[in-house]
């Protein structure tokens, strides 16, 4: 008799595992139960290799497989993004929907923005598998896709559909890189503003590149780009206005940050805002797992501390004149509080989506909620930046 191979028989448990997991999804959304979904589906994902159990939760967003929410939304967390008004500032970040497949299951789960992207001009597979690793004893993701994407003309044909048929009244960004092997990576983000401008309520440059920035070198490439950025919005003419931010790295240093707010001040360089931050390379507060040397970029509760360290940082080093999007490990209200105290105008989410499945979005809204009341503020606006000294390092 033919023995099945390891890969097969480690196939044969994944299909075994996803087979279960769909049917308690299922039975959970057919019987409307949370707990259902905490006690079965979440521990069985846990299983799953980390990137398979990402594309499931992806797919239950898509195919709207979850329980459904009746949360209203306080208030008080009503706000309004670049003009438009959302009823809680609460985002899901880049990474989850690349390819913009899920925006209305994502929006009827609650979320106040959606960011679709990274997206590649061209479509690219990214690294080779496995390229997500969870660390579950540090409520953390390690990450190094290496940015797979579907390409602009696959997705702009998504997000056009998406706009024409089903009038989303829900902010969606759209989240730029360039193309891995690009000898003209300026010009992939420029062709990114002219194909998601019109349809986009706002655009990202990812640029994750800014690492040494003190080099006068990288300095002059940033200046370079966001002039790019520019002046491809600019050739759209004054119909399109879409506004553009710029996403950081958390492990800058403080003189790569002072050139980053010098540069965004610079009009030719202008910037609508930031998204801070991105996944961190620091691996020196997390917990002993054999999964802690894989290379790659650090996500979840880890990352929380540093990344509202540097809102605080570029919210001083710009006086805070350009909103800031504040991201990295936010698992609760009073995560989302200390980012929007520390100078973000709004948040997003990832990493604990993912290990908490759709109730999380609730309760992230319901504590923040609370949270403001306590402290007095009758509108999130109130408290933005309210603290931010807190959060500085300190210079002793
Ligand atoms: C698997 C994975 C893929 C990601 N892909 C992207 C991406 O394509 N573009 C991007 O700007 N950020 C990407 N991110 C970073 C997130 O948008 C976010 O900045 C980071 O995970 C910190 O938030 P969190 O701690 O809530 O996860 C990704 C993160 C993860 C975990």
């Amino acid at each position: 008799m033919v023995q099945p191979s390891a890969k097969g028989r480690l196939r044969s448990v994944g299909l075994v595992t996803a087979g279960v997991v769909a049917f308690y999804m299922g039975l959970s959304v057919y019987e409307n139960q949370e707990g259902l979904f905490r006690t079965f589906v979440l521990p069985a994902v846990r299983w799953l290799p980390a990137e398979a159990g990402n594309n499931l939760a992806l797919m239950a967003c898509k195919y709207r497989l979850y329980p459904v929410s009746g949360y209203r939304d306080n208030i008080n967390l009503k706000t309004s993004f670049f003009g438009r008004p959302i009823s809680n500032p609460i985002g899901i970040a880049a990474g989850f929907d690349k390819n913009g497949e899920a925006v209305q299951g994502l929006k009827d789960l609650g979320f106040g923005f959606i960011e679709i992207g990274s997206v590649t001009p061209q479509a690219q597979i990214g690294n080779p598998k496995p390229r997500i690793f969870r660390l579950h004893n540090d409520r953390a993701i390690i990450n190094r896709k290496g940015v797979d994407s579907d390409g602009h003309e696959a997705v702009v044909k998504r997000l056009r559909h998406l706009r024409a048929t089903k009038a989303i009244d829900v902010v969606v960004g759209v989240n730029l890189e360039r193309n891995r092997t690009s000898k003209t990576p300026v010009m992939d983000y420029m062709t990114g503003v002219k194909t998601f401008a019109p349809w986009a309520d706002y655009l990202v440059v990812n640029y994750d590149h800014l690492k040494g920035m003190r080099s006068v070198n990288n300095k002059t490439k940033l200046i370079e780009l966001l002039e790019g950025v520019n002046k491809a919005r600019a050739q759209l003419g004054d119909k399109v206005n879409v506004p553009i931010l710029l996403k950081l790295s958390p492990d800058l240093t403080l003189d790569e940050m002072r050139d980053v707010a010098a540069v965004i001040k610079m009009y030719a360089c202008r910037v609508d805002g930031l998204i801070v931050s991105n996944a961190t390379m620091y691996r020196g507060n997390l917990r002993v797992s054999r999964l802690a040397t894989e290379n790659g970029g650090i996500s979840g509760e880890p990352l929380r501390e540093r990344s509202t360290r540097l809102i605080a940082q570029m919210y001083e080093l710009t006086n805070g004149c350009v909103p800031i999007i504040g991201v990295g490990g936010i698992s609760s209200g009073r995560d989302a509080y200390e980012k929007i105290a520390a100078g973000a105008s709004y948040v997003q989410i990832y990493t604990a989506f993912v290990y908490e499945g759709p109730a999380l979005v609730d309760r992230v809204k319901a504590d923040l909620s609370a949270w403001l009341t306590k402290l007095g503020y009758t509108n999130i606006n109130d408290a933005v930046g309210s603290n931010y000294q807190r959060y500085l390092p300190s210079t002793d």
